[in-house]
């Protein structure tokens, strides 16, 4: 079967045409665009702003991803789209081509939850980029080349820019939600953080690119609930103790060398990925699982990954990460979660809806 996937839950619009061949679910393109350049100008995601932008790259990006597939509009057998959670600007835009598309080429269409196709980028094998990892043998760049897809039942770690939640997973599309963050999600913090820094938007890469340079226990930094008796997460606390910190006088007399600000990007990163690990070590403990996989944006982060694979490995849990380009907002990960979900709409009845839940 061939599907293409359709995804423009906010600044991203990325379409991908995917295949199967037994189980394996592979990538024949897969396409981006993004209008994170424009929104940085801003600071943040302006709604309005990344719907026109949508509408601007909406179809040149679905003929590119069919292009790059090398097949036809006749060899694509069904049509998945993201119809929400997301901005209802950006959605709308997705879901009202992909419901035309459908309807004109006489394709099922079928609807795909952005929160649920985060996880499905571990499903998706790909030549070029499968470097999941496992923790029976990590590549020293921490992602590893394997055959092995996840296995449930399995601990599931959502971290993106609006959601942080754990998931316990018996099969697809059976799962128990265990717990969220009552707040901010994990991605919002890195972006939130890194505004106070005066660093770009998305805050992520933007953090971890200088925590590189900088000493992860220079600042004592909150860890939100990190000991709590649940599966819940907080991380506003940890914004505004970052906030404050930048108005205490250690901070403002060093006049914020370049130093201080790479061990404030370390020290908030450290903190962040000390909940997330915790959290996600203690949901497979609880429930004797011996698989978790993670997803979302802030799985592309290097540090993140590389202790939670060194706590795996000296528990025997088995760890899945997507490779980092698929971590992020994209269409494959939208067109997999088809696969292993598919359940078709009436093209016409289908409505975007922005508060939908996992
Ligand atoms: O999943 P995603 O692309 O979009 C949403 O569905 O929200 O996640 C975006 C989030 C942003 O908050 C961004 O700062 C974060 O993922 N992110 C990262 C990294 N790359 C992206 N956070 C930490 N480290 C990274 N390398
Ligand atoms: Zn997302």
């Amino acid at each position: 079967m061939v599907i293409l996937g359709i995804e423009t839950s906010c600044d991203e619009t990325a379409a991908a045409v995917l295949t199967n061949n037994n189980k394996r679910i592979t990538i024949l393109s897969n396409i981006v665009a993004s209008s994170a350049n424009l929104q940085a100008k801003y600071g943040g995601v302006i709604p309005e702003q990344a719907a026109r932008e949508q509408i601007k790259s909406i179809i040149p990006v679905i003929e590119t991803a069919i292009n790059d597939s090398r097949l036809t509009i006749s060899d694509i057998d069904s049509i998945a789209v993201t119809y929400g959670p997301g901005l209802i600007g950006s959605l709308l835009v997705g879901v009202e081509t992909a419901k035309t598309l459908a309807f004109l080429w006489n394709k099922p269409l079928i609807p795909v939850n952005h929160l649920m196709g985060h996880f499905y980028a571990n499903w998706i094998e790909n030549s070029q980029t499968d470097y999941r990892l496992l923790t029976t043998a990590i590549s020293e760049d921490g992602r590893q080349k394997t055959e092995d897809l996840p296995t449930f039942p399995c601990i599931g770690l959502l971290i993106s820019g609006g959601h942080t939640d754990l998931l316990l997973f018996k099969n697809h599309g059976q799962y128990k939600y265990l717990g969220g963050t009552r707040d901010d999600a994990s991605g919002e913090c890195f972006d939130k953080c890194a505004r106070l820094l005066g660093l770009p938007y998305p805050g992520g890469p933007a953090i971890s690119k200088l925590a590189r340079e900088g000493n992860p226990s220079a600042f004592d930094l909150p860890r939100p609930m990190i000991k709590s008796d649940d599966f819940e997460f907080s991380f506003s606390g940890l914004k505004t103790a970052v906030a404050n910190l930048l108005h205490t006088s250690e901070v403002k007399k060093s006049s914020y060398t370049s130093e201080v600000k790479c061990n404030l990007a370390a020290s908030i990163e450290q903190a962040i990925v000390d909940v997330l690990v915790a959290k996600t070590i203690k949901a497979a403990q609880t429930y004797k699982v011996n698989q978790i996989m993670v997803a979302g944006g802030v799985a592309a982060n290097e540090k993140l990954v590389s202790e939670l694979a060194t706590r795996c490995k000296s528990l025997a849990v088995r760890l899945s990460v997507p490779p980092p380009e698929l971590c992020t907002d994209n269409a494959a990960m939208i067109a997999a979660a088809a696969f292993f979900n598919y359940h078709p709409v009436n093209p016409l009845s289908l409505q975007a809806d922005p508060s939908l839940a996992l």
